[in-house]
């Protein structure tokens, strides 16, 4: 990919709730020139596809498709949005088997297409499955992404901002670990435009203590399980979260997102794909970022990785 190429290829596998929405957001955002969409089911892919493009006279100029592998060829991106999605009750690990073999079809067309793209693996665990998107795909770590806790840091950004009556935007902050039960708010990282949250708090009359910030971190890991329970998909968040890791891997923007990458020498973490702040541009994940965490984040961040790493003993390796 050309330096600072903010348009491009894209192509979506899974035409589904995350995939279509996902396929709405990067329109809207006039980041792809061409969208390909790829789907088992083609009917619906179609629909979806007829849907978008009617949206022409209000976007950017883009050629939507809902095609076949050999239509993604040469993608500069390829989202990876296919395969089971949580029932209610379900947890996000108990699709991985069946997700797995989802990857285990789809992973090699996508390679033997697009040898050069950026993978961006969205489908759940999506841990465990940004690890079987590398290995499966021998394409070096910095191209294969998954998006991690970008999604759960906006909904940690939004129940701060909230208590704290502040711009979500002007939260600074990061879920870390896995996309799902063993994820954690770095509290001490966390900061509103570089004041100390307590500080701030204290500033505005606020209360926030342990218990505060229980329920705030209880809201965010429970949050997928509320709109699940509620409407049986989530789709319109993550939409976001999606194009704003395109968004930044385009425009080279080298900004910080807490993305699933593989961790090496990470606090003691090694060969385990988890969400931890990392620079993201063109090449894809540049950098993950060894942030200064306390005790118990870190050891809050081994949980997340001895979880992950007996799910993928038990399913993959
Ligand atoms: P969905 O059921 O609406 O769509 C899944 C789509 O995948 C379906 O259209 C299905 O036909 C397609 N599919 C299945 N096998 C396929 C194959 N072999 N090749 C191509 N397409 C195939 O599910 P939804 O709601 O779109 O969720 C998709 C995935 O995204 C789930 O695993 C879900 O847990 C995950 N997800 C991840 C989030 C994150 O933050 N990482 C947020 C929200 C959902
Ligand atoms: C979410 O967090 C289910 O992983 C999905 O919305």
């Amino acid at each position: 990919m050309s330096k600072g190429k903010k348009c491009a290829k894209i192509s979506i596998i899974g035409a589904g709730a995350v995939g279509s929405t996902t396929a709405y957001a990067l329109i809207m955002a006039g980041l792809a020139t061409d969208l390909v969409i790829v789907d088992v089911n083609k009917l619906k892919t179609e629909g979806e596809v007829l849907d978008l493009s009617h949206g022409a006279g209000f976007i950017k100029p883009v050629n939507i498709k809902a095609g076949d592998y050999k239509d993604t060829k040469d993608s500069d991106i390829v989202v990876i949005t296919a395969g089971a999605a949580q029932k209610p009750g379900e947890t996000r690990i108990d699709l991985v088997n069946k997700n797995i073999k989802i990857f285990e079809s789809i992973i090699p067309q996508v390679v033997k297409y697009s040898p050069n793209s950026i993978l961006l693996v969205v489908s759940n665990p999506v841990d465990i499955l940004s690890y079987v998107a590398y290995e499966l795909s021998g394409f070096p770590k910095e191209r294969v992404i998954g998006s991690g806790t970008v999604l759960d840091t906006s909904r940690l950004k939004y129940e701060i901002s909230k208590r704290l009556g502040v711009d979500a935007r002007d939260v600074q902050t990061y879920i870390m670990g896995e996309h799902g039960d063993t994820e954690f708010v770095s509290w001490s990282l966390t900061n509103i435009q570089g004041i100390k949250i307590d500080q701030y708090a204290k500033e505005i009359n606020c209360r926030y203590d342990d218990v505060v910030r229980t329920e705030i971190h209880e809201n965010v890991k429970n949050a997928a399980y509320e709109v699940i329970n509620r409407k049986g998909a989530t789709f319109y968040a993550i939409g976001l979260a999606v194009k704003r890791i395109v968004e930044a891997i385009l425009g080279d923007e080298k900004c910080i997102l807490p993305v699933s990458t593989l961790l090496n020498d990470y606090y003691g973490i090694n060969d385990i794909y988890l969400g931890v702040p990392a620079i993201v541009g063109r090449n894809g994940v540049e950098k993950a970022l060894k942030v200064s965490l306390s005790d118990d984040e870190v050891q809050k961040l081994k949980i997340s990785a001895n979880t992950l790493e007996d799910v993928l003993n038990k399913s993959f390796l």
